[in-house]
């Protein structure tokens, strides 16, 4: 008993010591957080500096300015294009309305994501936040269809028309961001438009072999060319731009933003050259044609590809279903028709296993559709059904 006494007490009394130690070390602590506010206040000023030590990897601030919108940020945002395996020919990055839910459907229905994906491909939805006045979906559907789809790319301003300039360079800016080294194109559609997404392939396949200096330069803006068209003046239509807004005569040539084709070093410019110029609510007037004209970026015409006539398509599906004839459009706009880009996608694409033939002489479109034809022809239709598109 003796012996083993002895022993232990060195161990007894280093325990005490520590005992002591840590008792000294805490309540000194404990007095520094017993002191007044006011103590507080004179001893440390000012409090949040001492509280916080500076980061040595400060995380950025949520604030990414959009435009003059200081206070910008994604209510969703997408990583497709980071997490694909290999690099993408394109990203398509698709303008919706937030209460497009049925009409997203439809597009992921018409080609589904591992379709895309098989093609090289992958898509974004680009949404703004809900107007108080939607009573149709919420913001809980929409984070319910993110978790399912991961498609959506969500600005925190409020949709309206007059704000699709920010959903468009907030488009610019995410596919230039996330998409650098990970997507060789850039094709930019409105969710209400059909768009045969096998010509658009072959096209930028043909572009990288044919046109590799175009393909990679930082001046690639390819669609449908509206050459310089008056503002409309008339006070009472939906589109009036003021003087104050637009002071010249024409706006300079731009492109649809129906759908068109650019690629990341360009997007970027555009979006960069944005931040300088003075703010214009029509989003592809402003930023294929006023801003792209400070950057001398050339247009590449492609008007042949495009049909206002939503008729047309709606025909061209039917004679693709009973002829297999190729339709000679390959953009449309979906005449408020929600299937249509289903129905077309899911014929046109045999036709790129040569299992089409090509229209009679005598049967074109013109021709065989003529009478179902509602609308004004594809110059005036481009100016005049756009504005439909957002209630
Ligand atoms: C941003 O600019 C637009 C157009 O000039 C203006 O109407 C709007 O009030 C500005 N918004 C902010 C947050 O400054
Ligand atoms: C555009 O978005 C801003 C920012 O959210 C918002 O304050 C403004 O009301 C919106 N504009 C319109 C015309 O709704």
């Amino acid at each position: 008993m003796r012996m083993r006494g002895r022993r232990l007490l060195p161990i007894i009394l280093s325990l005490l010591l520590i005992v002591l130690l840590s008792l000294c070390y805490f309540s000194g602590h404990l007095r520094e957080s017993r002191e007044s506010p006011v103590d507080q206040f004179l001893l440390h000023l000012p409090p949040e500096a001492e509280e916080e030590p500076p980061n040595p990897n400060p995380q950025p601030k949520p604030a990414n300015p959009l435009l003059n919108l200081t206070d910008f940020q994604y209510l969703l945002a997408s990583n497709v294009c980071r997490k694909a395996e290999r690099e993408l020919l394109a990203i398509l990055i698709v303008t919706s309305y937030a209460g497009h839910d049925a009409l997203r459907s439809a597009h992921r229905q018409a080609i589904p994501q591992s379709k895309l994906a098989e093609m090289g491909l992958q898509r974004v939805f680009l949404l703004a936040a809900l107007p108080a006045r939607e009573r149709f979906i919420s913001q809980e559907q929409l984070a319910s269809e993110q978790q399912r789809f991961g498609d959506l790319v969500q600005g925190n301003f409020i949709e309206d028309y007059r704000n699709l300039s920010y959903k468009h360079v907030m488009g610019l800016k995410w596919a230039s961001q996330e998409c650098r080294n990970h997507a060789k194109f850039i094709i930019k559609l409105d969710d209400d438009i059909i768009y045969d997404i096998f010509h658009l392939r072959r096209y930028l396949e043909a572009l990288e072999v044919g046109q590799p200096g175009l393909a990679t330069s930082s001046t690639l803006l390819s669609g449908y060319v509206l050459d310089a068209k008056p503002p409309i003046r008339l006070l009472a239509n939906k589109w009036y731009v003021s003087k104050k807004e637009y002071p010249h005569a024409l706006y300079p040539a731009y492109l649809s933003g129906w759908m068109y084709v650019t690629n990341v070093p360009t997007a970027e410019r555009i979006a960069a050259e944005a931040e300088r110029a003075s703010f214009f609510w029509i989003d592809d007037t402003w930023l294929t044609g006023v801003v792209r004209t400070r950057l001398g970026i050339p247009l590449e015409r492609h008007n042949d590809w495009f049909s206002a006539n939503a008729e047309f398509i709606d025909c061209c599906v039917r004679d693709l279903k009973q002829h297999s004839y190729e339709c000679e459009y390959s953009v449309g706009p979906n005449g408020g028709d929600d299937r249509l880009l289903v129905e077309f996608l899911h014929n046109v694409e045999k036709c790129y296993f040569d299992e089409c033939v090509k229209r009679p002489a005598g049967k074109s479109l013109k021709e065989t559709c003529v009478a179902a034809v509602k609308s004004r022809a594809p110059e005036h239709g481009l100016a005049e059904v756009k504005p439909l598109r957002l209630r």
